[in-house]
């Protein structure tokens, strides 16, 4: 018992001495002075950048401006005498600023389609749809958000998920012209780089679009691009309709279903069980069995 205490005393100095060296460091952090000057110089040179350059020489001499004032505040940081590591900004670690300009060619009509769940507070989604009205409103793409009750048809979806893909084939036929496209997204889908024109990903002969998920490439259904024609609708209407063939499992609903509903969509001889290939068949029993 004796023994313990003492283990404990010494348990309990250890602890407290390491509370004081780090509040120690802490302190030692926040007094480290860093010459006032050299923030003044990189503030006005930031300055300098954010200002829209309108020609070539004007941008690259605002661009090598921060990297002399970064030079500038090290150098006289060890001039100072304080303890400052050398220290380069990495370009990545630089803000950036993108000056977009309206597309020339608008002779490709597109309608991005979002559906929100009623109830859904809008408030968690306005940095990404404001980024998204912000981009159709430049370069005159339609941006269509609504709420997945206005198709009283599509209320036999109960997997809200199946439900806005429901409205976008409803949408499709009596809102979106035809020969035109759709960009589906999901509502927290953001414009990241708005010089990127949806067109860009367009190829010849290519009617529906799909991405992967860079990390682990399944496809996603959290956003397709389809052209506005029977084609294209039609994929639409068989994935909505996939729901009903859902297994009791943990389907991971469109997520998950769109593996299984290309397997057939594209290898039409995988929709009966008959002609179906073994991995075909292997891949949906384990999709049937799967346990989150
Ligand atoms: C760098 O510092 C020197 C003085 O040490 C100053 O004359 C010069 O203007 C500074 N350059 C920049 C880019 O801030
Ligand atoms: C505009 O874009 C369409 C579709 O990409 C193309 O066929 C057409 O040639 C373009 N027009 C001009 C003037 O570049």
């Amino acid at each position: 018992r004796m023994r313990n205490k003492q283990v404990q005393h010494v348990v309990a100095a250890i602890a407290v001495l390491i509370s004081l060296l780090m509040l120690y460091s802490v302190f030692k952090g926040w007094s480290t002075r860093v010459p006032a000057s050299s923030f003044t110089s990189q503030q006005t040179s930031q300055q300098q950048q954010l200002q829209h350059p309108k020609q070539t020489g004007d941008a690259a001499a605002a661009k090598t401006k921060p990297a002399a004032a970064a030079a500038n505040a090290t150098a006289a940081a060890a001039h100072a005498g304080d303890v400052l590591p050398p220290f380069t900004p990495s370009p990545l670690g630089q803000p950036y600023y993108v000056y977009p300009t309206a597309r020339t060619n608008t002779s490709v009509s597109v309608t991005i389609v979002i559906v929100v769940t009623v109830g859904t507070k809008m408030e968690a989604f306005a940095t990404a749809l404001n980024s998204v009205k912000c981009y159709g409103a430049l370069h005159g793409y339609s941006v269509s958000v609504e709420f997945d009750n206005k198709f009283k048809e599509c209320a036999v979806h109960k997997d809200k998920f199946f439900r806005r893909h429901c409205h976008t084939h409803k949408l499709m036929k009596t809102e979106i012209k035809e020969g035109d496209w759709a960009l589906f997204i999901d509502g927290d889908v953001g414009v990241v780089n708005p010089k990127r024109l949806i067109e860009e990903y367009l190829e010849d002969g290519y009617e529906i679009y799909l991405f992967d998920r860079f990390y682990n490439w399944e496809y996603a259904a959290l956003s397709y691009l389809v052209k506005n024609n029977e084609r294209g609708r039609g994929w639409v209407e068989e994935f909505t309709s996939f729901e009903f063939k859902l297994p009791n499992s943990f389907h991971g609903t469109d997520n998950g279903a769109l593996h299984p509903f290309l397997m057939q969509y594209l290898v039409p001889e995988n929709r009966d069980p008959k002609t179906r290939s073994r991995v075909a068949s292997l891949c949906l029993s384990l999709w049937e069995r799967s346990d989150g």
